[in-house]
């Protein structure tokens, strides 16, 4: 058996507001459709095709790269019409699942329902009983409680509308049977279009079976039509991800201030998590590390027991066990941290080395340099490696003490355990174990007496 998933994304979605299309607005940093693919990708012996309309070549560009046939459905004439364009890659013995690019949070378990579902005799639907069903097709069923038909809101009579039970549009059928139904739709209803509802019916008249199966939380089966519910399958989403961390052993000082927008490749025990943190793209982050308020970690290795203090960001970048990094610390791409590293406030860390036990703790700027151990960078120290063209870079032998408020011009080599005096500017290799100082002597000149304002 081969499922064919058509997830259809031809809408133009105005209640947007939006030159974006739809399907291409995000929850947790992820295009919405991407979201329905990479959830049908998880099922077995799957392919996928992409109805696509409205902005359709953004939408490809933007989701370059996926497997998926693209199929433009060049007037939006209704999802009866949508599926139909999808006919010629529909073979008779496939199961075709239909999904929506504006229903992001549908689980792998309920699709994997569903498929479970269809057979020769039957076709599968997901329903959702609703407190206010307005708006939604109205699942009919006779005295023996089975489905008979599917009617619209607009095209509902009266008792029809008190239906609290809608169609959440997705279902599954036989490759066979879909085709042949969906050459027999028609288009005389409130809405002139062709609708993918009608298929209930005809499959019910020819002796079908209508199994339906309803979604573990509502939430799976929202669409997304305005920035408003958006917002609401976002903080669904997030708090999910909360969830998940805790449960794995995370602790989060609050749940609904956090957010992740990408996965964990490695997550240890007993991290804790302060407010306002933003986790981005692939991390992994061992056991014992603690994260303070309002940092963004992104594509971070962090490894145990480190501290990631208040107001850092790290991009890109590795931080050895049990060191230390902020409050207000910047790492970005490349750098790199051993053990016991100390990265203190107002520090910037660019594709560098840091090894253990060295110490940048105040107002730095480090780029493109090797940092022996146990070195100690001042406060203020800069390592001047770009020249308005090219980059180069520092290196700092173990041991070695750059006093305060220093220039290290690239390309330069500071030797192992050298000091160089405060305020001085590198611009020559400075020895090993010696005192290395540039700076014009201090004078003081007697009698000296500083202006006087003159008085009016
Ligand atoms: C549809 C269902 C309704 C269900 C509701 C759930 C039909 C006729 N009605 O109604 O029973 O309760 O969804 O939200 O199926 N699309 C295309 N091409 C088209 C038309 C639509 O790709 O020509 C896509 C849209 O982008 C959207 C989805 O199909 O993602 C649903 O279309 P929409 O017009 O929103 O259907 P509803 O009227 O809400
Ligand atoms: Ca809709």
């Amino acid at each position: 058996m081969t499922v064919k998933t058509i997830i259809l994304a031809a809408g133009q979605g105005t209640r947007m507001r939006s030159a974006l299309p739809k399907v291409l607005h995000e929850i947790a940093g992820r295009p919405l459709l991407k979201h329905v693919y990479d959830t049908s990708m998880a099922i077995a012996d799957n392919s996928v095709y992409i109805i696509y309309g409205h902005g359709g070549e953004q939408v490809k560009t933007v989701m370059e790269g996926l497997q998926a046939t693209w199929i433009e459905q060049k007037q939006q004439l209704g999802t009866g019409h949508a599926v139909q364009q999808a006919v010629d890659y529909i073979e008779d013995e496939d199961k075709v699942l239909i999904l929506y690019g504006d229903v992001p949070l549908l689980k792998q378990s309920t699709i994997e329902g569903i498929l479970a579902n269809v057979s020769e005799t039957s076709l599968a639907l997901l329903t959702v009983v609703l407190d206010d069903p307005h708006g939604y097709g109205r699942i009919v069923r006779n005295e023996q409680n089975a489905v008979q038909k599917i009617v619209e809101q607009k095209d509902a009579n009266a008792e029809e509308l008190l239906i609290n039970e809608g169609n959440t549009g997705i279902l599954a059928a036989n490759g066979d049977q879909l085709k042949k139904w969906l050459a027999q739709l028609q288009s005389n209803n409130a809405q002139n279009e062709f609708y993918l509802t009608d298929v209930i019916e005809m499959a019910v008249e020819e002796g079908l079976e209508i199994v339906t199966s309803q979604p573990e939380m509502q939430d799976e089966v929202l669409g997304v039509n305005n920035r408003i519910q958006l917002a609401h399958l976002e903080r669904v989403y997030q708090s999910e991800q909360a969830e998940q961390l805790m449960t794995h052993g995370v602790t989060l000082k609050d749940p609904a201030r956090i957010d992740v927008r990408g996965h964990f490749e490695e997550l240890g025990q007993d991290i804790s998590v302060d407010i306002n943190v933003i986790f981005e793209g692939v991390n992994r982050i061992a056991s014992n590390v603690s994260i303070g308020a309002n940092c963004i970690i992104k594509n971070a290795v962090i490894a145990e027991g480190a501290q990631i203090l208040a107001n850092s960001i790290i991009e890109d970048a590795v931080v050895g066990a049990g060191s230390r990094v902020g409050p207000f610390a910047r790492l970005r791409p490349q750098a790199q941290l051993a053990e016991n590293v100390h990265i203190g406030n107002f520090v910037e860390i660019k594709k560098s080395t840091v090894a253990t036990g060295s110490k940048v703790n105040h107002l730095s700027y480090i780029g493109d340099a090797e940092i022996g151990s146990k070195v100690n960078v001042g406060a203020g120290t800069i390592t001047c490696n770009y020249d308005g063209v090219n980059k180069f870079k520092t290196i700092i032998g173990d041991g070695a003490f750059i006093g305060s408020d220093s220039q290290l011009i690239a390309p330069v080599t500071v030797g192992a355990n050298a000091t160089i005096g405060a305020g001085s500017t590198i611009s020559k290799d400075t020895p090993a174990e010696q005192l290395t100082l540039s700076r014009p002597k201090q004078i003081s000149i007697a009698g000296w007496q500083r202006p006087v304002k003159k008085e009016k």
